[in-house]
């Protein structure tokens, strides 16, 4: 593996995670190197260790999750913390209970670190300031999702090095992607290109001040890739007026074997989850051998576990 190692000296000092615009090249970094020391406690037979043992996470998920909480619950209980799981739909918020309410009932109970899902864009940033403990952002609306955003990049690092002038797109729904954004971000912030693909329907209205090449054509840039990052097409936050059909939408911005005749024979081929397998992945490419997609969840991980040591560490400095 390649990419700048950082300081042995470098102090990380953000007590949360809300988003990767925010964050440095030395600050991604550092987070990327953690992860890498982290990864070897998964390959123990005791897969455990110390450092947030007396320490209770609080997974407080708003919408539903299975790669992001599962990671964070398992980063959680390998760094021996104790995890506090809470849904939404199961617990005082169907009674009208506010966030801020319920975050603050439970830090009352004794609460270190609250990873927390929402719909509301907005919503870890709101808790961050309302409550004591360490916030870390799994998704919140369009906006962000720090943690994917990581664990996709360090996914790319640990296959290609450095990202300087690197050629990724990110393609399909790029309007409703909270993935889209931190990716964004962090490429940008380490040098990469970004292409953003798919109809004009589903593009961001801001997308004019966002560090990246439009295309509307798929097969015109498809050569030039290094990476594609498929997205989901989230019909459960979209209308059915952004393209005519599911079968033109494949058509025109569906990875199936037959497109990927055009790309590199190295192109990687990343989809965070859940995917919509036959709709903007074809299930031979889904499971072939450029694919990236369950080395991301693993490599989501150590990327957790990283972030958890992290923001721990710079609270017990304030
Ligand atoms: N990639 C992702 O966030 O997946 P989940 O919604 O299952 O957490």
């Amino acid at each position: 593996m390649s990419g700048e190692p950082q300081s042995e000296r470098f102090i990380w000092n953000r007590k949360h995670l809300l988003g990767l615009r925010e964050l440095s090249r030395e600050e991604l970094f550092h987070i990327f190197d953690t992860a890498e020391g982290f990864k070897e406690i998964s390959r123990r037979s005791i897969k455990k260790a110390p450092p947030l043992r007396g320490k209770v996470v609080v997974n407080l998920f708003f919408e539903d999750s299975t790669r992001t909480r599962n990671s964070f619950s398992l980063a959680a209980s390998r760094l021996s913390a104790d995890v506090m799981e809470f849904t939404a739909k199961t617990s005082s918020v169907s009674k009208g209970e506010t966030l801020r309410d319920t975050a603050r009932n439970l830090e009352a109970m004794g609460i270190d670190i609250v990873v927390i899902r929402h719909s509301a864009g907005g919503a870890p940033h709101l808790l961050s300031r309302c409550i004591d403990a360490c916030v870390i952002n799994a998704g919140d609306g369009y906006h962000e999702h720090p943690t994917q955003g990581l664990l996709d990049i360090f996914t790319i690092r640990e296959l290609r090095g450095d990202m300087t002038g690197l050629k990724v797109a990110i393609v399909g729904d790029i309007a409703h992607s909270r993935v889209a954004r931190s990716n964004i971000w962090g490429l940008h912030t380490l040098g990469a290109q970004v292409f953003l693909v798919g109809p004009p329907t589903l593009m961001p209205s801001e997308v004019g001040k966002l560090p990246v090449t439009v295309c509307h054509d798929f097969d015109a840039i498809i050569g030039q890739m290094d990476v594609m990052n498929m997205l989901r097409v989230q019909f459960e936050r979209i209308g059915s007026t952004v393209f005519p059909s599911v079968r033109e939408y494949t058509r025109l911005f569906g990875l199936t074997m037959n497109r990927m005749k055009r790309a590199k024979k190295d192109v990687i081929v990343m989809h965070p989850g859940p995917i919509n397998r036959g709709l903007e992945l074809e299930s031979e490419v889904a499971d072939g051998p450029n694919s990236t997609i369950l080395r991301q969840v693993a490599n989501g991980l150590a990327v957790r576990m990283a972030v958890l040591f992290l923001v721990n560490q710079a609270a017990a400095q304030k």
